[in-house]
Formats: C-alpha cells, structure tokens, sequence
C-alpha cells in the first residue's frame, strides 16, 4: 500500500490548546508551566501522550513505568512533547469478576482521555491480556496516529530442572496435584520459579498473542513482540517507538490507513502460525468493528484453515517466548508465511514502510523453535470455527492445543448449569461420567458469567484425571486462557444467557463434533430443540445499577467482538468545545 505522507510543518490539534494568547490558551499553557515546562515546548511541536497501563495491580506492566522513561527519550530525540497519561489497566490475574468484563469500559476511558486531552499522537504501552486490546480499541476509535509498545514476556520459569510457563504449568499442576502426581507442597514451591522476572506471561497465551497480533497487523515496530521485559533490547525498543511516533505524527500516518482488511487478515494468519490464544478472536473482531472493516469469524475459519502452526511454544509446543526472541522472533514467522504466500506483503506498518520490508532480512536462528512450513508443530494450526444447531453464530476451537483423536467424536453431554455449578459437582465421586463424555458448561458468556470469564477450559474430574486420561472436550459460551490447552470449544454464540442452543442442552443428550466438516451438533429433533427453546427461561442474575448493568444491557455476542454496541466504529478526535 502507498502512503502519502502530509506536508509539515502544519498546524496540529494541540495548537487548540497551548497555542495563542487567549485566556483560555493561558489556563490550558500556564498550568502546564507548574510541572516546569519551558515556553518553547508550546511551539507546536508534537504532543505525545504515552498511555500507560502501569500498576502496582497489574503485575504483567508493573515495569512500564520505568519503559516509559525510554519511550519519553525517544519522543524528546525527534523533537515531540511527550506527556505520560495513566489509564485504565484491568490486569487478567486479580481483576474479578473477570478482565474482560473491564476490556470496554477500558476502552471507553482511553477513548475519552484522548479525545478530551491534547494529544497529537499515542504510544499505547500495553502488556497483560486485556491492556493491548482496549488500548488498540480506544486509538481505533480516535484514529490519531499511534503506536503499540509492549512490555514483553518474563523470561523463562525452570522448576526441577523442567522449561515451566507462566499460566500453562499452573494448569497443567493443579491437574497433577488432583490426580496424586504431585505434592500440594511442590505445587507451592513452584508458584515463584514460573514467574521470576518482569513482564507478561512467557507463554504464547493471550498477551504474547496479542503482541504478536499488534506487530503482525503493522501497529507495533517489527520485532517489538518477543523481546523479554528485562531485556536491554526492549528499552531500546522503546526508544525507537518514541522517535517513531513523532513522525507519524508529522506525517499524520493514522490506524486508519494501517488496520485494512489486508492487515486483519495478516494477523489472523499469524495468530494460526504462532498458536495464538483463541481469546484474540473476540479482540480482533472488536478491533475491526473499531475501524468498520468487516472482520467475521468465517474471515476467520477461512484465513486460518490451511495454515500450520510453525512455533514451537507452550501451551501447543515445547519452549517460551525467551527462545522465540533468540530465535528471531515474529518477523521470521511473517516471513515463513510470506515465502509460503499467505501474507499480504504491501500492508503498510507504523514504520511508514510495507510489512514486508520491515521482515525481509529476518534470520531464523533456531529451526526447532521456528519450523520449517514443512516440519509444523500441527498441520492445521488457525482457530476453526464451528457451526451447527448447538451454535449457530459459531463457536471456536484451537487445534493445535487440542488432542488430535476427539476431533471427531460424539459423546453424552453432561451438564453445568454455571461455574457454580460445576464446582459443586465436578469432585464428586457420584458424577455420572467419564472421558467419552463431553463437558457443557452454560451462563458464562458475555452476558452470562457476565464479562465472559476464562473458565471454558474447565478441569477434568478427578475421577477421570486419576486414570491417566489428560483431555475431554469441553464446550462452552467462555473464554479460555491462552496459556490452556485441550479440546475445549468455546465462545459458543449465540451464549446460553441470550438464549442460544446451549442454554437448553440437557445431561444424557448425545452431541457430535466434527472438527473437520466444521460441525457442532445437538443430537435432538428440529422440534425438540424448538419446544426447548420456547420453554427456556433467563437463569441469569441481571445487573441492577452500575457498569455492571451497562455492561449487560449492551454487549454484543461473541461472535462480533463483545464490544458495547454504541462502542463501534470510529468517532475520530475531534477537538470539543472549550468550558472556560
Ligand atoms: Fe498478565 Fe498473563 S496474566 S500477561
């Protein structure tokens, strides 16, 4: 794609603020001045806010406020002004009921804090799962040039001489110590060897994916994804992406001419290369919402169906993101894609240069991390989109997370009304079931939970775990950590709260899955299914007040992003009337 780059020097919209002798300029200018800012940096240069998600609370960007000093370095270097702005930071590990459910307002905060304030441009620094997307929401919206910063992944967790990853080995533990494989004791003194070091987790879940996603639909500088936290090579980064912004902004070089249809559908190849989280389908597609590019999830299934997943990293392979950045890092992943001819290579990135310039040269140093198209991890790695009577809008699974011998396979539902109701039950030794059968859980979709919480990946009974048996599949309208695994089918739209298929899915009802044919059915009649669904009550609790209630009354449905429905689009940053 050709970009034309807009003449400077020209007037920019901070001038609205900081330039002339109004009165209203001298209380916007002269408060300014108390933090000790010289006359010369209201010239009209530059106005760069730095979006940080910093928090004590949110461990993956606790670094970030140190990152940003670099950032800030940059942005001085290119002859910007850059201001540091905190927002709103949901971190996925403490923020109840769930992150996501925060993911909107998120957006909605940063959306209004760019809007209102005079900003010329954004650095978006971004770490933990939901951070990237709301972040990449809000600057989509406001369509002012911006650039994703990342906080990169901790380095690698060892425990008893074993590669451990954060969120991955938490699972994987837990199951252990319910099938008598491992001590309480052990599974305590492993909680610091997995998450020793700055940064987000070091497996490709949902943080890493979404790095990937920002790099790969050319929002972040190439290479920024996999650099650790604590890694030199990240400050400079962030430098670099300081500079950077100050001449998109000269050049007024904006998302809008970055996220294309060409990019979203780059990054949804990418996502099946690396075996992204199944989370970055619901970000993605409110990402696209953002701009009005007509992202669905059959761009989806299309897009991802005949691509293999070529990184060797946990939950789907073996390593962490460390060796992924001493291996080359994402650029060598865009390039195997390109070679392969399933990249769009004249997308255009923040560099102001196409995707495949910025990835041309790119070396892969280690064949066992990234593989060779024709030596992949799992022949068909991109995210399949399921469809059928039990989820008409669809429902999505990760294969190369999944066990190959239940890709197709049928078996006797048992069902969990809520997670309260699997956790009452799923330890009891009198629970009809076993590893034929599948999982149902209802209610814990975006309306549902509500926020749509990561619990699709529902742990097995111990029952069934003491027999050695690993895998079940497990269906849901959740969400599933990107760090999980197994064959766990989710995002089922429409969800049980709105009153999809799901919600009246009974315990004894046989179901079909057919990964391949794409199909997900209920084995019941076409007026079976009806009579059920015209009896079928909410058995959800509805908000009274609150965001809560905002969040219920408006969230879409999986399968278009879960944004808020007056949330879509883009509404540009127009400066708004002066109060003073
Ligand atoms: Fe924050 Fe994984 S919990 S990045």
């Amino acid at each position: 794609m050709t970009f034309k780059p807009a003449k400077w020097p020209r007037k920019l919209r901070s001038a609205e603020w900081y330039s002339g002798s109004t009165k209203d300029v001298i209380y916007h200018r002269g408060w300014m001045k108390n933090q000790g800012y010289p006359d010369d940096l209201f010239d009209g240069r530059p106005v760069i806010g730095i979006l940080n998600t910093w928090s004590d609370m949110t461990p993956c960007n606790g670094h970030l406020r140190e990152l940003a000093e670099k950032v800030k370095a940059g942005i001085w270097e290119a002859g910007g002004f850059p201001l540091e702005v905190p927002v709103f930071s949901a971190s996925e590990n403490t923020f109840r009921p769930t992150a996501m459910m925060f993911r909107n307002l998120a957006a909605l905060s940063i959306e209004e804090q760019i809007r209102g304030q005079p900003m010329d441009g954004c650095v978006l620094m971004v770490g933990c799962d939901k951070t990237t997307p709301s972040l990449l929401m809000a600057a989509a919206s406001c369509d002012l040039p911006s650039i994703v910063v990342t906080g990169g992944p901790m380095l690698n967790g060892w425990f008893q001489g074993e590669r451990v990853g954060a969120g991955t080995h938490l699972w994987r533990f837990s199951e252990a110590v319910k099938a008598g494989e491992m001590t309480q004791e052990e599974f305590l003194s492993a909680e610091s060897a997995v998450t020793r070091s700055s940064g987000t987790c070091n497996t490709m879940g949902t943080a890493s994916s979404m790095a990937s996603m920002a790099e790969a639909l050319g929002m972040a500088l190439s290479g920024n994804a996999a650099i650790p936290a604590v890694d030199s090579r990240r400050r400079v980064m962030a430098q670099l992406s300081g500079r950077r912004i100050v001449q998109m902004v000269k050049d007024d070089l904006k998302p809008s001419d970055i996220l294309t249809r060409a990019a979203f559908e780059n990054a949804i190849r990418c996502n099946g290369a690396v075996g992204g989280s199944t989370n970055t389908v619901v970000h993605m597609l409110a990402i696209a919402g953002r701009v009005g590019i007509d992202i669905t999830l059959d761009d989806w299934d299309r897009c991802g169906r005949d691509i293999a997943t070529i990184l060797n990293l946990q939950p789907s392979g073996k390593y962490l993101m460390e060796e992924f950045f001493y291996a080359g890092g994402l650029p060598v992943v865009l390039k195997r894609l390109a070679e392969a001819g399933k990249l769009h290579k004249d997308a255009l990135t923040v560099s102001g240069e196409t995707i495949w310039d910025e990835i041309k040269e790119a070396v892969n140093g280690n064949e066992d991390v990234i593989r060779p198209v024709d030596k992949p991890l799992t022949e068909k790695g991109g995210i399949a989109v399921l469809k059928g009577n039990l989820a008409p809008k669809g429902a999505i699974l990760k294969p190369s997370a999944a066990s190959p011998e239940l890709m197709q396979h049928r078996g006797r539902a048992v069902v969990f009304e809520d997670i309260d109701d699997y956790k009452a039950r799923i330890e009891d030794d009198d629970l009809d079931i076993d590893e034929t059968c599948i999982m149902v859980l209802k209610n814990c979709g975006p309306k549902g939970y509500p926020g749509m919480a990561e619990v699709g990946n529902m742990g097995l009974p111990p029952k069934v775990l003491k027999k050695g048996i690993t895998d079940m599949i497990r269906i849901s309208d959740a969400r599933m950590s990107g760090t999980a695994y197994g064959t766990v089918i989710l995002h089922t739209s429409p969800e049980a709260a709105a009153g999809g298929p799901l919600a009246v899915v009974q315990s004894g009802d046989m179901i079909e899955v057919d990964v391949e044919n794409r199909r997900l059915h209920l084995d019941i009649s076409d007026a079976e299914l009806a009579d059920r669904l015209s009896n079928w009550q909410p058995r959800h609790e509805t908000a009274a007040s609150g965001y809560a209630w905002l969040h219920q009354a408006h969230v879409e449905g999986a399968d278009t992003g879960a944004d808020l429905d007056f949330l879509k689009g883009c509404r540009g940053a127009p400066v708004g009337k002066d109060s003073h």
